[in-house]
């Protein structure tokens, strides 16, 4: 099964690119970074496959997910290179940082060129000698440096106490800290790869101030910093971490309420908060084709009411046997008991929006108006007001109550009250009717019926894991 999901995830890669150093290319997609040489180059590193190499003209940094198992990541590497078609021995690293914004920077002075290739993950940040031993974690920097020179064995390791401390530098000052206490000076699994052509005069020192030091010393901290930029960017936009929970909490503990409303009126500037939430809902061409019926009226909920239970029982008669009796127990609205019902209709008329959208999918005016009903229905749930949709109604009888015009669509006749209880699960599942279909059977691949659930058990995998982080939090 491993094997299969390895081979199937993976692809070819793409075109591969010539670096400034001559006869060394890089060749990169979402999966793995490789640099080849055409000639041997001379390498000293931490790396996982290959560590103990003295001289190869392959070196693969591959993505694994942040869930990696980290079971078999030398056979997983190798399968990797295999299908790159490396069949030479190489240096292979692991990262789950995104591929996509491997930072490749190149230094040079008159001398010598140096190129840094670094994939920043910094989802496990340490701090060398504060925190503790513990089990390795993907989220990683890894650091690979090709310089075009000879360098000396004693320079090799020069060059990975600059690099180190270049990359330590970088964190520490984009203010990176690490959970045991202290500034970050990396992750627990960093690796890094010196890797020269043996080309030119000999370098025997490689230290932060000899000319090559300095060289390797700019392109890391440059492209640490530059990753970190980049991720910084990514999300300078996005909300933080409470208002982000706020929002998802309205979206998963949202319910359809039928039951259990109380008799507490629903105040105005919160009635008022809700419509206006509706109202700021998406709609094609910005044409707002909605328009809100607040209904209260006793007598005029009666009606309703009747009106549901005609269509109810009409619905029910389509159901046989144990289908019918379960649907019989359903209770499907709460017309009466919820103190507010509000119709929300939508005028495909209007001329709102000049038909921008509506051309090709006219349809759409009653998508905006399903927008604006999903818009009242998270915000309600975050002021604690309870909503119950009711479709089971006849749709002329509900016109003709309401004095809706034939040119206006019902789209929704919601139930709004406060409740002594959010069911944590949908009413339907609780009593057996239906039950929440597996997500990653409905994600397709490129073209719709390409499902492929290794795939979507992978992209959804982070899911479990924020959930099990929130439940622990
Ligand atoms: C367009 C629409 C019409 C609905 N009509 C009814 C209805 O007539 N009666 C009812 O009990 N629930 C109705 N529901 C609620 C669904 O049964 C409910 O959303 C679904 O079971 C999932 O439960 P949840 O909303 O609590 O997550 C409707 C929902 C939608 C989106």
């Amino acid at each position: 099964m491993r094997k299969k999901q390895m081979i199937e995830t993976n692809r070819r890669m793409g075109m591969s690119e010539p670096l400034a150093i001559s006869g060394v290319y890089l060749a990169r997609d979402e999966r793995v970074i490789q640099v080849r040489s055409d000639e041997p180059l001379t390498v000293v590193s931490s790396a996982v496959v290959g560590g103990d190499l003295e001289r190869t003209k392959h070196i693969v940094n591959m993505h694994v997910h942040k869930s990696y198992d980290c079971r078999a990541p030398k056979d997983d590497l190798q399968l990797v290179a295999r299908e790159l078609g490396i069949i030479e021995p190489f240096v292979g690293m692991m990262t789950a940082a995104k591929l996509d914004r491997a930072q490749v920077i190149v230094e040079c002075d008159s001398q010598t060129t140096v190129i840094a290739i670094v994939t920043v993950g910094l989802s496990h940040p340490i701090a060398a000698g504060v925190t503790p031993a513990h089990r390795a974690e993907p989220g990683t920097i890894n650091s690979i440096l090709v310089v075009d020179a000879q360098m000396t064995r004693a320079a090799r390791v020069n060059a990975i106490i600059t690099a180190t401390e270049a990359k330590t530098l970088a964190l520490i000052e984009a203010g990176n800290r690490a959970p045991h206490g202290g500034f970050a000076s990396g992750t627990g699994t960093d690796a890094i790869v010196i890797a020269s052509t043996e080309r030119g005069s000999t370098v025997e020192y490689a230290g932060p101030i000899a000319p090559i030091g300095a060289l390797i010393g700019r392109a890391v901290r440059r492209a640490i910093q530059n990753a970190l930029h980049a991720k910084k960017e990514g999300r300078i936009h996005c909300f933080s971490d409470k208002e982000r929970r706020g929002l998802y909490r309205a979206i998963y503990d949202r319910r359809d309420v039928r039951s259990h409303f109380t008799s507490e009126p629903i105040a105005d500037d919160v009635l008022a908060r809700l419509l206006d939430a509706a109202h700021h809902a998406p709609s094609v061409g910005f044409m707002q084709p909605w328009n809100f019926i607040i209904i209260q009226n006793r007598e005029v909920r009666r009606n309703i009411h009747d009106i549901f239970v005609s269509a109810n029982q009409a619905a029910a008669e389509l159901y046989d046997g144990e289908r019918r009796s379960l649907y019989n127990r359903l209770k499907l609205a709460g017309i009466l008991e919820a103190p507010i019902n509000l119709c929300v209709t939508c005028d495909e008329t209007t001329l709102r929006g000049h038909g921008l959208g509506r051309q090709t999918m006219p349809e759409t005016a009653l998508y905006s108006t399903v927008c604006a009903v999903q818009n009242l229905w998270l915000a309600a749930r975050a002021e604690g007001v309870g909503v119950g949709w009711v479709s089971i109604l006849d749709v002329d009888e509900l016109r003709t109550t309401l004095r809706i015009p034939e040119e206006v669509v019902p789209v929704a006749y919601l139930c709004l009250g406060y409740v002594t209880e959010f069911g944590t699960e949908p009413d339907l599942e609780i009593k057996g009717w239906e039950q929440r279909a597996p997500l990653a059977g409905l994600i397709h691949f490129e073209r719709y019926g390409a499902t492929d659930e290794v795939r979507a058990g992978e992209l959804l995998s982070s899911i479990s894991t924020d959930r099990e982080s929130k439940d622990k939090s």
